[in-house]
């Protein structure tokens, strides 16, 4: 089989690695692998259930129940599937995204998306995002870009974005939910979101989407063929 390409982009919440990721993805012709999404998935089946995202025991007994899929349509958008079920619109609220932080710690859960996610960079040139790509997911990825901006301006982007969606919000209530989860996904046990030690880390603080699309695609050229 030809040699496929892998592309990393860790970092914290809102820090822009779907918008990038994606934008790269159609550019290059690579699969995007949102891989917060398989997260969010588990923790939307655990909340329909009922069980809290901090019961470990809870989580673990259900977890064998859940059968998550990633489908991509003919645009190319990714699809999750929750047993049979697609939940790709479902996932996306503030209320999932604090409850996949929450879930995301337990070990059951980790072990389970594991193989899934190296199964994708297997047959497919892959652009994956997420917390612990470059560190566990795909030690060996071609590239590791850990993009990060400060918590701050990662608010105003999340507030901005649910704004431009007609649904209002405070920046203070974003800054703390953000903190919140930079905390919990920084400090848990297993996987926790930290940079690879061969990963080139770009601040986006300063710089307009374009801007940073540019620096990412200085980072791949320099590692794979563009
Ligand atoms: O990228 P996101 O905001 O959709 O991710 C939701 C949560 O899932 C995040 O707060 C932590 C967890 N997550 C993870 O632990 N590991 C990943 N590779 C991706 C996400």
């Amino acid at each position: 089989m030809a040699k496929t390409y892998a592309i990393a982009i860790d970092g914290p919440a809102g820090a822009g690695k779907s918008t990038m990721a994606k934008a790269l993805a159609k550019e290059l012709g690579y699969h995007y692998v949102d891989t917060g999404a398989l997260y969010r998935t588990v923790a939307y089946f655990m909340d329909l259930l009922g069980v809290s995202p901090k019961d470990a025991d809870g989580v673990e007994r259900y977890i064998d129940e859940l059968n998550v899929v990633i489908e991509y349509d003919e645009e190319g958008k990714q699809h999750m599937l929750m047993n049979g079920m697609d939940v790709t619109g479902e996932i996306r609220t503030q209320d999932i995204s604090q409850k996949a932080s929450l879930i995301s710690a337990h070990p059951v859960v980790r072990e389970a998306l594991l193989d899934m996610q190296r199964e994708v960079a297997r047959n497919h040139n892959v652009i994956m995002d997420g917390r612990d790509i470059g560190t566990v997911v795909l030690p060996k990825a071609d590239v590791k870009i850990f993009l990060t901006a400060s918590a701050e301006v990662r608010a105003q982007r999340r507030c901005d974005e649910l704004n431009a969606k007609g649904q209002k919000s405070q920046f203070e209530q974003v800054l703390k939910e953000i903190q919140q989860r930079d905390y919990q996904d920084t400090h848990r046990e297993i996987a926790p979101l930290k940079m690879a030690r061969d990963s080139v880390k770009l601040d986006t603080s300063d710089l307009d989407i374009d801007g940073v699309i540019a620096a990412m695609k200085k980072i791949i050229g320099e590692k794979i063929p563009l």
